[in-house]
């Protein structure tokens, strides 16, 4: 039988806690709305005892989002608990997680206790958070670093005191799966009670193994997974959302199902990645720039002949309109071919072998060739390097008591055009500018700049990526001034929007 796993967000709890992405209530409304469109089973909101900002992000998420469970964190700890219970209380589903370290670090070096001592702590946390909700989750922090056999004692006396779940979290991201999945089958054959509760995953990432903990861990017996969009946590991050429910997607034969609507993952991770100012990495599994980008010849030719050839996941499935057939120097003859056609033209062989010769020249000087370059290309014409849209100048005034101004020049099939505007910053003022310039409805959905080498003097290499009328679009540039080197990346983005 199909079994239902439940997906546990802790995107604005665990997620938040990464130094630089934390959101105010607004933004935080905002994605746990966009969460409960994802079809997450619970929201993990906060750790309301934390701070008053945090309590009010619990309980503005409370009356926001009706349909999955809202959670707060606690720890074990009676005024932790009751403010917890007081903002949740617009909640139309409450969770409290409470819980307290189990590992012999934890007990030993962090909470100066013995192990007698944290399970009573353990079993009046629980007992308490109860007396304000049903549906109480206890979490035994280091899980992953606690003996088995002092693990199931605590398992059972909380399941005793009422906990409907329990988290068995590798904290510290240190298990390897067949060792974490050892250890909830553990708890499934030898606490007496364990039919009375859920069993969690939350697995750390330190070890780069976080979704094969957790996939061992639901194999085992586990039916909820907590998790984070695009992986964000503590250190090295949590398990990331989209791999679990895309890997228990594409397996048809584990017996699994989640609830989530896989086509809102891409969104949502664009989302979580924007707010939390946050870039995916390139490669990131689902939802990086390049996981549905083929841009090897062989691999190109593969996918076009056949989508399955090089290509385990359907991009509609999360939410991409298609892959991406990037044109670079690697690129072969079919995949000119078939972009060639889907621009309006076809070609003998041998002519398509001189279009092919001219595009390799190009595609040397040029780390990836638009629809522009190629029409030029395919009407036969000298090869005109020059891009459509180019930046001619820049002037951006700024500082801490200016408002930011920029002036942007741009030279448009040979005419030049001048627009200023302002912004929060030199960069927002420029990118204003462009796009009054250009008069196109763009989103900047990443921004990436990165230092080559790390000195002030260093050369930025800015990655842009924008989204007009659904379709995503790349720039890139480079230059020892990082506005120009961002105006530049942006341009080369609106320069390929068709
Ligand atoms: O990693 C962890 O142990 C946690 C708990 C607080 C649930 O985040
Ligand atoms: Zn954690």
């Amino acid at each position: 039988m199909t079994r239902r796993i439940k997906i546990f967000d802790t995107t604005l709890r665990d997620g938040e806690q990464v130094p630089g992405c934390q959101l105010n209530t607004v933004e935080k409304v905002e994605v746990a709305k966009q969460l409960e469109k994802l079809g997450a089973d619970i929201i993990e909101a906060g750790f309301p005892v934390s701070s008053p900002g945090d309590f009010k992000s619990v309980s503005e998420i409370s009356k926001a989002v009706r349909s999955p469970v809202i959670c707060a964190l606690t720890r074990a700890v009676k005024k932790d608990i009751e403010v917890a219970a007081n903002s949740l209380q617009n909640a139309e589903r409450k969770r409290i997680h409470t819980g307290i370290g189990t590992s012999d670090y934890h007990i030993k070096y962090k909470l100066e206790s013995d192990h007698e001592e944290i399970l009573k702590r353990a079993e009046e946390a629980v007992k308490y958070a109860r007396k304000f909700t049903d549906d109480v989750e206890f979490y035994a922090e280091d899980a992953g670093r606690t003996s088995k056999e002092y693990l199931a004692r605590v398992v059972e006396t909380v399941i005793n005191a009422g906990a409907g779940t329990v988290n068995i979290p590798d904290t510290t991201g240190y298990c390897l799966p067949s060792e974490y999945g050892e250890k909830v089958a553990y708890l499934v054959n030898n606490v007496p009670n364990i039919d009375k509760a859920i069993i969690s995953t939350h697995c750390h990432n330190d070890l780069g193994m976080a979704t094969a903990n957790t996939l061992s861990g639901i194999a085992n017996g586990a039916g909820q997974v907590e998790a984070t969009v695009n992986g964000i946590g503590e250190r090295a991050g949590n398990t990331a959302l989209e791999e679990v429910v895309m890997a228990i997607k594409s397996h048809h034969l584990l017996d699994y199902e989640t609830g989530i609507d896989t086509t809102q993952i891409l969104k949502t991770s664009r989302l979580v990645s924007t707010l939390m100012r946050m870039p995916v990495q390139p490669n990131k599994a689902i939802v990086g720039r390049n996981a549905f980008a083929h841009s090897s010849g062989i691999h190109q030719d593969g996918v076009l002949k056949h989508r399955q050839n090089y290509e385990i996941i359907d991009p509609a499935e999360v939410g991409l309109k298609k892959s991406v057939i990037e044109l670079t120097a690697r690129s072969g003859r079919a995949a000119l071919k078939h972009r060639l056609k889907q621009l309006g033209y076809s070609f003998e062989e041998e002519e398509l072998d001189q279009v092919y010769s001219r595009f390799l020249d190009l595609a040397d000087k040029k780390k990836s060739v638009g629809d522009e370059d190629l029409q030029i290309l395919a009407g036969k014409g000298k090869v005109k390097e020059k891009p459509l849209l180019e930046l001619v100048s820049l002037q951006v005034l700024s500082g801490k008591t200016t408002i930011p101004t920029a002036t942007v020049q741009i030279s448009f099939k040979g005419d030049v055009f001048t627009e200023t505007a302002g912004g929060n910053g030199p960069i927002d003022a420029s990118f204003n500018a462009v796009v009054n310039l250009v008069k196109r409805r763009v989103r900047l959905e990443e921004f990436l700049i990165q230092a080559i080498t790390r000195g002030s003097d260093d050369t930025g290499k800015v990655h842009v990526q924008i989204e007009h009328k659904g379709d995503n679009y790349y720039g890139f540039s480079a230059n020892t001034d990082i506005v120009t080197a961002s105006v530049e990346a942006f341009i080369d983005a609106v320069a390929k929007i068709r």
